[in-house]
């Protein structure tokens, strides 16, 4: 990603300025990941802001990460380059939802919070989970019964890797991963039959039943980086195809993506523009958005995740 140098020196005299760090999720635009001091998965990015010495954690993401960033660390400044974007998964459950599998359940459920969510939600569960550490966490947790929300595609996966637990799925989803069709991966294997299709487990469970790797975005980079094969269909959003061809520079690895390219908006709109405009004027801060207990108790289920993932 062409970066003019002028940018870089701005970046770093407002960085050093501010004492920010910049964090990245691998679905941003290449020039935003280029000038990153960390880019990462969305486990990997709550984790590491809770390490950083930094007073202001800039964070090209959406809005759910800014609030991560935010409840793990609320004596620091977490501002968002582009405060607008936000995930629509993140608010696809409803309270009845809870309430109704807690008084059905008892003490024997265990409410299971995709990161992908809102501080309400979250305030709402027992522990959080990212694509990353669901499969692990869900197994360890003492109670037979989950509720799992709000992703039922991730739901799905986890429940089918976890046999021995009884996973009960909410109905909210990623509009950009469901639209990746099985007809667009069966063309692509079709054309490039020595590929391996690598997914998200936010994909439709037909893509994920052919798909030979499912797993996080790092996880998906990782794999292809270590695999002794030379092509991969890519299915989740395109952002980490720069990251991908950052980590195999040099291996002649060979990389597809559906003819319709997956993109998400609102990852889209964090631009370095946006960026450098957010260091310039602090603006786009993270603010605790419910009252102190439902803070802490969103915080806590952050804390289980750290616990249980460590
Ligand atoms: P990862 O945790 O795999 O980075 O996923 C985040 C996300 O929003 C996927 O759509
Ligand atoms: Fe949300 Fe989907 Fe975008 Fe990820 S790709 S941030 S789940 S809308």
């Amino acid at each position: 990603a062409a970066v003019p140098a002028e940018t870089r020196e701005r970046i770093e005299e407002l960085k050093s300025e501010r004492d920010a760090v910049i964090l990245a999720h691998y679905y941003v635009e290449p020039e935003v990941q280029a000038v990153a001091d960390y880019v990462g998965d969305s486990f990997y990015l709550a984790k590491l802001a809770k390490t950083l010495p930094q007073q202001t954690i800039v964070l090209c993401g959406v809005e759910f990460m800014g609030e991560s960033a935010k409840l793990l660390n609320r004596d620091k400044t977490v501002l968002l380059p582009e405060p607008a974007a936000d995930c629509p998964m993140a608010h696809m459950v409803s309270r009845a939802t809870i309430d109704g599998a807690r008084a059905g359940y008892g003490d024997d459920l265990a409410v299971v919070c995709y990161v992908n969510s809102t501080m309400e939600i979250k305030s709402w569960s027992d522990v959080c989970v990212t694509s990353s550490n669901a499969v692990k966490i869900v197994r360890e947790l003492p109670q037979h019964h989950v509720l799992f929300i709000p992703d039922r595609n991730l739901g799905r996966h986890v429940a089918q890797q976890v046999p021995e637990k009884h996973v009960i799925l909410n109905d909210g989803c990623c509009p950009r991963h469901e639209a990746i069709s099985l007809a667009e991966l069966r063309e692509l294997k079709a054309a490039h039959p020595e590929a391996l299709a690598l997914a998200h487990p936010e994909c439709t469970e037909a893509i994920l039943a052919e798909a030979e790797f499912i797993g996080s975005t790092a996880d998906i980079i990782g794999f292809a980086e270590k695999s002794a094969a030379s092509e991969f269909i890519i299915v989740t959003v395109d952002g980490v195809l720069y990251e991908l061809e950052r980590r195999c520079a040099g291996q002649g690895k060979r990389f597809y993506v559906t003819k319709t390219p997956p993109t998400c908006a609102d990852m889209d709109g964090i631009t370095l523009d946006k960026l450098v405009a957010c260091l310039e004027s602090g603006s786009g801060a993270v603010h605790i958005s419910v009252d102190e207990d439902a803070a802490r108790a969103a915080q806590r289920t952050l804390d289980r995740m750290l616990e249980y993932a460590a």
